[in-house]
């Protein structure tokens, strides 16, 4: 049984919290778990990672900005996420296409089409089963990102230095998506405690992977 499940969320939401106590959690239950974060994931990932999140690189245009997201994208989904899930393994993913969409969609404003036509071209049309968005309000996640970054214990990037303004408009985004399609996200209020919030996603994810067994069954 092959599950693949994306985490949504702005920085300082503790997505990577909740992925690795779910990691846990699951391996102990006997699965095949994987972790992954976009962008990144793979060798040429990593490389355009690092271009992407260069508060050097100013002159970056939103398209140029979109294409290398995706083309991250492309070379993971390729590399790590399919041949796992043709092992019938777990994938879970510190964000995925739907971050392009909130991000340079809703975000920088490209049309939204189009960063569809381009997700679609590069993950060849592979979709999650489940998306968790940890909500916040754009004032906190920043907060917590600042305290994280003058404790040296997180990366500031090109995004983080976006304006207020910016950073709603990607939380509208992915609550409209979110309502938009119910039956693949989670919206959980991340500015409840850790366990609570664990306690809300593993109980969709056992959801999940009861009707995935009477899938598997039949
Ligand atoms: P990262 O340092 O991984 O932070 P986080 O903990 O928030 O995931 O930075 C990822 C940044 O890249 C984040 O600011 C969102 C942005 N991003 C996009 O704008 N579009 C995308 O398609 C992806 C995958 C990420």
């Amino acid at each position: 049984m092959s599950l693949f499940i994306t985490f949504e969320g702005p920085d300082g939401s503790g997505k990577t919290t909740q992925i690795e106590l779910l990691t846990a959690y699951l391996r102990t239950l006997g699965y095949d778990v994987l972790i992954t974060r976009e962008p990144g994931g793979t060798s040429i990932g990593d490389q355009i990672r690092d271009v992407l999140h260069d508060v050097k690189n100013l002159e970056m245009t939103d398209e140029a900005e979109c294409l290398l997201y995706s083309a991250s994208r492309a070379q993971l989904v390729h590399e790590v996420l399919r041949p796992h899930l043709a092992r019938g393994g777990i994938v879970l993913c510190d964000r995925f296409a739907d971050s392009s969409m909130a991000y340079q969609g809703y975000g920088r404003e490209l049309d939204l089409k189009a960063i569809h036509f381009i997700t679609q071209f590069a993950t060849g049309g592979l979709r999650p089963h489940l998306t968790v968005y940890l909500d916040l309000p754009a004032e906190v996640g920043i907060e917590r990102k600042h305290s994280a970054h003058t404790a040296e214990a997180g990366e500031w990037n090109r995004l983080d230095q976006q304006t207020l303004d910016f950073h709603r408009r990607v939380r509208q985004g992915y609550l409209k998506m979110a309502e938009a399609e119910p039956s693949r996200w989670l919206v959980v209020d991340a500015t409840r405690s850790i366990t609570d919030t664990q306690a809300t996603i593993r109980m969709r994810l056992e959801l999940l992977l009861s009707k995935a067994k009477k899938v598997t069954v039949k």
